[in-house]
């Protein structure tokens, strides 16, 4: 029997007796449905992050329309619910502080109304994992529907990319090497169709790892937002979702541990973004599926990055769809002994192989062989030492090398606004050796760990041609940042981490061949250090952030609550 009926009755048994079924079908014919519309039929709720504020997400209000064409296709009774936007551009102070906020609201919707399974429309950095966050949890079949990148930006006939080239054409308006009439063209070229960031960052990442987990259609996460084939691919799903429920294949027969390690695999052979680690170790909690940012670094010493897409490559997603797409890439990286395992299950009931065995690389330039790959190892490599006992992170790949093994004094900043202030002073002393430490910026400290992770280089060093500095902070970085910035640093300096307790002056090993980060001060010196230590006063009094605060765990456990990531009883509704 559909867990709806429990709502409704079935046609068979219109009541089944129940006063409180009667009423529910009073109430849909109220809404202008015949009893043979819905009545006996999985009802499928489109969860949709839609809204007048998220341009990345605009033409899903519209795209709801074509997976409900696909749900009444397949005998399926769709019901579109609008759920919380997370736009990574407007809302502040990061929406990662809201992205457990969206979990929530994912799961108890699913839980509380008449709903057999779901159809997760989100694309933009943080609407995926959450959504699937909620939706694991709320054991419901679903499937995602990734909003697509948007096309490649274009200014007088050059191919522009998010964030990279915000920043880049920024520097050239404030050097006065163009006007302001070439930067409104940059304004209006930058980003020019609906659709999420079209270079590798967390959305783009995000929508692979969700397709490589096998919770997305194949071939469904790099389709351009406005490309006909996006319409095909909506409507497909919403009709997969009704045989989905039909077939009970729930999150948790598809997000299982192998998937998780080929999402980790897929990711790194993107060159995708360090937002990743956080997020699939968040989603693998909620199914207590073991996962760790240790499970990253083994799998990024024998995966190679393979998508030649900015900002580790040159190409934009738009290229990468061309050229065959994640599916392509899949297939390559198929190649690798252990990579991936081809015969789990995922949302289509075909083995995961069937996503990739029959692609074909249009583009060999975009989407690499491992023979010719952009880099023979994962970008990403997870770091421990005194200074990080929960661990921390860096994409190496996009750091400068002869920094990747350095010792140098740290100059500390207490918060990104001191680091602004005081960044280009010259008194702070700072030489190429020098490391940058900024705290306060974790998951408590952000609050909501913002992309800080970049520290600026001071405008001395610039104007010297110094390109690169060992940067560590307990913030995040955005996926189209680079440079040697260790990331994540947990526990976090606001939590008590053993960051709170640097001083400027005490020398800073990195060594990420030996993927340590340590704190060359003595342990008796760091003893007294911390029993002088007082800890900041909390950032809210009340409301979310309040309930935020009391819950967030740190990035090594994936900043989710903790009494979201257990597992233990939830009483389903009794909706008679
Ligand atoms: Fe939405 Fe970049 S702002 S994906
Ligand atoms: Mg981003």
């Amino acid at each position: 029997m559909l867990r709806s009926a429990a709502w409704f009755g079935d046609s068979e048994d219109p009541t089944g007796g129940r006063l409180r079924a009667f009423s529910h079908r009073s109430r849909m014919r109220q809404l202008g449905y015949l009893p043979e519309e819905h009545l006996g039929k999985p009802v499928i709720a489109i969860l949709n992050t839609w809204s007048d504020i998220n341009p990345c997400h605009m033409h899903l209000r519209e795209r709801a329309e074509q997976v409900k064409r696909g749900v009444w296709q397949a005998g399926g009774f769709p019901l579109e619910f609008p759920v919380s936007t997370l736009s990574e551009t407007f809302q502040k102070p990061t929406p990662m502080l809201y992205r457990n906020l969206l979990a929530m609201e994912t799961e108890e919707l699913l839980r509380s109304y008449p709903v057999d399974g779901a159809v997760l429309m989100g694309g933009c950095d943080k609407t995926v994992p959450a959504l699937l966050m909620g939706a694991a949890s709320a054991g419901l079949p679903a499937l995602v529907v990734p909003s697509g990148p948007m096309l490649r930006g274009n200014y007088r006939g050059r191919a522009l990319g998010s964030g990279t080239d915000l920043w880049a054409y920024w520097d050239e308006y404030r050097a006065g090497r163009i006007g302001e009439c070439e930067l409104s063209q940059v304004e209006c070229g930058l980003a020019r169709s609906p659709g999420h960031c079209m270079t590798m960052g967390t959305a783009s990442t995000m929508t692979a790892a969700a397709e490589a987990l096998g919770m997305a259609l194949p071939g469904s996460s790099s389709i351009p937002a406005v490309d006909s084939g996006h319409h095909r691919m909506a409507s497909a799903s919403g009709a997969r979702a009704v045989e989905l429920v039909r077939e009970r294949l729930t999150p948790d027969r598809i997000m299982t541990r192998e998937a998780f390690e080929d999402a980790a695999a897929t990711v790194l052979a993107l060159g995708g973004s360090t937002n990743a680690l956080i997020h699939l170790v968040a989603m693998a909690g909620r199914l207590g599926v073991p996962f760790s940012l240790e499970d990253f670094d083994e799998i990024g010493r024998r995966v190679p990055v393979l998508a030649d897409v900015r900002p580790v490559g040159a190409a934009l997603m738009e290229d990468f769809h061309y050229a065959g797409g994640l599916p392509a890439l899949l297939r390559q990286l198929a190649e690798v002994p252990g990579a991936l395992h081809p015969d789990r299950t995922t949302v289509t009931g075909a083995p995961f192989s069937s996503y990739y065995a029959a692609a074909e690389t249009h583009d060999p330039q975009v989407i690499r062989t491992p023979q010719d790959p952009v880099s023979s190892e994962g970008g990403v490599a997870v770091l421990h030492g005194n200074l990080a006992p929960g661990g921390a992170v860096i994409k190496h790949l996009a750091a400068a090398p002869e920094l990747l093994t350095h010792t140098g004094p740290a100059v500390v900043f207490d918060s990104y606004q001191e680091l602004q202030r005081t960044i280009d002073d010259p008194a702070l002393g700072i030489t190429e050796d020098s490391v940058l430490v900024l705290r306060g910026a974790g998951p408590l400290g952000g609050p909501g760990m913002p992309e800080y992770g970049m520290l600026p280089i001071p405008a001395h060093l610039l104007e010297r041609g110094v390109k690169d500095l060992v940067r560590i902070s307990d913030a995040r970085m955005s996926g189209t940042s680079y440079g040697t910035c260790v990331l994540h640093v947990a526990p976090e300096s606001h939590a008590g981490g053993p960051l709170a307790l640097v001083r400027t002056g005490d020398p800073v090993t990195l060594d990420v061949p030996a993927r340590l980060l340590q704190l060359e001060v003595a342990a008796e010196e760091l003893e007294r250090r911390r029993a002088a230590w007082q800890p900041p006063e909390p950032r809210f009094e009340r409301g979310y952030g309040a309930l935020y605060s009391e819950h967030i765990t740190q990035a090594d456990q994936g900043c989710d609550f903790d009494f979201l990531a257990r597992q233990g009883n939830n009483p389903a509704p009794d909706p008679s």
